[in-house]
């Protein structure tokens, strides 16, 4: 049947030949005006005086609007009510939007958005962590803190101990398709924003907020990202809001869109984290305590840093029993882009802090960092024992947990033994060269932490010829969703995927949506449609049965076909005969994830419905010179459960792997000593090519059903693996390390010049 089909994405031939249409490629309505926004260009401070008379008379400039000229709400932010759209006389960091410019061409907006004559009275920005703290500029007040055990009692007690830092920078999202919206006005006042949005919902509620409209008079539509990966969760909503504001104001069409330096220079991005730690551990190494602290750098506004932070130290432990931990976590106001969701929304960074953790004890205790992580790992087999292993720090005790098991079997079928043997005899002749190999497992939670968030909806129509037309509330940026949905829907209905057709994801079709992130769009979706499916089957079944006199049990769907005793009729004809009896073919599906509970105050409960996991070997080259990398080698191993769509799958695990092996090793993000980021277009940018995937690229999908119910007991696939990416990164360190000394401590990314230095330190033999 369809699901568990490797189909290729639903739009990939639009994709490949340039056809598939984004917001800016939608044909406008004659006398569609374009926006700009005119940008901070100091990071803290009060606007002394603004004068856009030259602004207002360069050519083809239509309206220029501050914040004063706005209707209702200055507001963007998801939650916190602290992101005007439009700076209101104070700014907080370079690239804030301070006024909008209104009109006729894309270009003349964007040259008259630099004519503003602007005066500040500039304040000491608060730019790194040290100045945040010493200012006492967080969010929520202060740090926070979560415990498991007397860590202090343990870490007195533990024979062994290591403790260190490390610093691991951000990650620009840089999707192919910028930030964009078009907002076409209604004759009633209404709006119809079309919007490259995760989460059509959110942009709805801020637009009817920026108008003074009930929601209702708001319609969002998305048919497709261009990549979003977590930056058009919240960030689209200052594109939308001011369309629609400026098509109020004019009348007209508005549409706006960032070219890449704007993007990068307005938009938030991931999260930058320190993370210190002491460990201590017996002399397996088996972990006995741990004390983390977490900082990391919120930028200017809170959007969504707290759960991001939660989410850092709820993979805290990733794969291991930690039986006492105490985190502590900074989560700091600064004079930067307001930092966002990016895939993996902080998991990452607590994974790294952790396994950075494992690597270390290993090389203190000269053993292998394999063996350490395999002692450390959660037991299910423990359970019901005196000393149980597989409790969380948060109080979640596990009930399913398969990384000893493809741990094994990576190492097996990647030859992790024989290939340990053959590195350390490389490095033993070779001086400039060094190798490195490093396997790392991730376990990452999945559901929103925000339980509200787990519920999702679906619109379902049999039209009278047996098409099946459906819309659900995930929105589509390239990973697949549309087509798994579908497949869902023609599995259901025992019908050929060509039936099946998915439109824009539209607020008028379903309301009240959850963002597509957490990884759980085709969990909540898909649900939703089978739910709405199985509605329609059953009035299709009972008015069958009664036509034909035969039990509802007796009537079967499959292959465009309904059987119903002896009688067989196509699909078709089965929709055609329920429209005759007058039977709606038109149904809504909903789904709420069951099970779970979470207080983030206290930091327990079940938060997450169930983990996915993966285990990645990568085995990588350093020149020791010129601190250049290469990644020779990667096997991964991941569950996705029954895979919905193993090629999609596939493609999710590589991508995932490479952006995250490309946060950790290239991508680096520099700001200034007046906090202006230097790195915003890809002069300066360095994001992963495809030359930079490894030269040998093997990812092989585990194939065990989800022990949970989900659709049809598959996992979520598209946060998980970018944790992967941690191999390359612990690859090199582990080739760094091979030039001798201590420790390498190596700060992420591993960049050439990081490693350079790196190597340098490594005392006795640095070259
Ligand atoms: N894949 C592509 N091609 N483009 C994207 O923007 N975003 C990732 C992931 N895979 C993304 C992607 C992120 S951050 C998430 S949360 C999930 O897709 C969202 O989709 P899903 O929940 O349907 O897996
Ligand atoms: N990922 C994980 N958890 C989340 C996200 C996300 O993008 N958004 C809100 N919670
Ligand atoms: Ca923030």
């Amino acid at each position: 049947m369809s699901t568990g089909q490797p189909l290729p994405h639903d739009s990939a031939q639009l994709h490949v030949t340039g056809q598939a249409r984004y917001v800016d490629d939608i044909p406008v309505p004659a006398g569609t005006l374009h926006l700009a926004f005119g940008l901070s260009t100091v990071a803290r401070g009060a606007i002394t005086a603004l004068d856009l008379g030259p602004v207002r008379a360069a050519p083809d400039v239509v309206a220029v609007l501050c914040a004063a000229d706005l209707p209702h709400a200055n507001d963007v932010s998801p939650a916190a009510h602290d992101e005007p759209l439009l700076a209101t006389g104070r700014v907080h960091y370079v690239g804030q939007p301070i006024f909008l410019v209104v009109a006729r061409s894309h270009r003349a907006a964007q040259r008259a958005a630099r004519l503003a004559q602007i005066s500040y009275a500039p304040e000491t920005p608060l730019l790194s962590i040290e100045e945040a703290m010493a200012a006492n500029s967080y969010f929520e007040g202060g740090p926070i803190t979560w415990a498991m055990g007397d860590v202090d009692t343990a870490l007195a007690q533990a024979p062994h101990h290591v403790s260190g830092q490390i610093e691991i920078g951000g990650q620009e999202h840089f999707y192919l398709e910028g930030q964009a919206a078009l907002a076409l006005p209604n004759d009633d006042g209404a709006c119809h924003v079309i919007s490259s949005t995760q989460h059509p919902t959110e942009v709805q509620h801020k637009v009817a907020e920026a108008l003074g409209l009930p929601m209702h008079m708001v319609r969002v539509e998305t048919r497709r990202m261009g990549g979003a990966f977590g930056g058009k969760e919240s960030q689209g909503n200052a594109l939308a809001v001011a369309c629609a504001v400026a098509a109020r104001a004019t009348g007209q069409p508005c549409k706006m869109r960032y070219d890449r330096d704007d993007d990068m220079m307005i938009t938030g991005k991931r999260h930058d984290f320190r993370i210190s730690y002491r460990a201590g551990f017996d002399g397996q190494g088996r972990l006995l305590a741990v004390d983390f602290t977490h900082y990391t750098r919120g930028g200017w506004a809170q959007d969504l840093t707290l759960p991001v932070a939660d989410r850092a130290m709820l993979h805290a432990d990733n794969a291991y029993f930690i039986p006492n931990m105490r985190i502590e976590s900074h989560r700091l106001r600064t004079n930067t882009q307001s930092a966002t969701a990016f895939r993996g929304f902080g998991g990452p960074q607590g994974v790294l802090g952790i396994e950075r953790v494992i690597d270390h004890i290993a090389h203190h205790l000269g053993q292998d960092p394999l063996q350490i992580r395999q002692r450390n790992f959660y037991d299910m087999a423990s359970k019901g024992s005196n000393s149980p292993r597989i409790r969380t720090h948060y109080g979640m005790e596990l009930r399913d947990f398969a990384l000893p098991e493809m741990a094994s079997q990576l190492a097996e079928t990647a030859q992790y033994a024989t290939r340990r043997a053959a590195v350390a005899a490389w490095n033993r002749d070779n001086a400039l060269i060094k190798r490195g190999l490093a396997l790392t497992p991730v376990k990452f939670g999945i559901s929103f932490t925000l339980t509200h968030l787990n519920q999702a909806g679906a619109l379902v129509h049999i039209y009278q010829d047996g098409s099946v037309h459906l819309n659900h509330g995930g929105t589509e940026m390239g990973q697949g969703l549309n087509q798994k949905v579908a497949q869902v829907a023609a599995h259901a209905l025992g019908v050929g995927l060509g039936a099946i057709r998915i439109t824009a994801t539209d607020t008028d079709k379903v309301p009240n949506t959850s963002a597509t992130a957490a990884s759980s769009g085709s969990d909540l979706n898909g649900m939703a449609v089978a739910q709405a499916c199985a509605t329609l089957r059953q009035r299709l079944s009972a008015h069958l049965a009664a036509r034909f006199g035969v039990a509802e049990s007796e009537i079967r769907f499959g292959d465009g076909q309904v059987q119903a005793g002896q009688t067989t009729l196509s699909f078709a004809e089965a929709a055609a005969s329920a429209y005759m009896a007058r039977i709606s073919l038109s149904a809504t599906g909903f789904y709420k994830t069951p099970d779970i509970t979470w207080n983030r105050q206290t930091g327990r409960g079940q938060p997450f419905f169930y983990f996915a996991h993966g285990v990645a070997l990568t085995e990588a080259a350093i020149d020791v010179l010129t601190g250049e990398t290469r990644l020779l080698r990667t096997d991964i191993l991941h569950d996705a459960g029954n895979s919905l769509n193993p090629a999609l799958d596939i493609g999710q695990v590589e991508g995932a792997f490479v952006q995250g092996a490309g946060w950790l090793t290239m991508e680096e993000l520099v700001w200034d000593a007046t906090g202006r980021l230097r790195t915003h277009a890809p002069s300066t940018y360095k994001i992963p090519a495809a030359s930079d995937t490894p030269a040998q690229f093997n990812v092989v999908l585990w194939p065990q059903p989800n022990g949970v119910e989900t659709i049809h007991r598959s996992k979520a696939v598209g946060e998980p693996p970018f944790m992967l990416g941690i191999s390359a990164f612990l690859a090199i360190s582990d080739a760094i390390a091979a030039c001798g000394g201590a420790y390498p401590a190596l700060d992420a990314p591993a960049t050439p010049e990081t490693i350079r230095n790196a190597v340098k330190a490594q005392a006795t033999h640095g070259v």
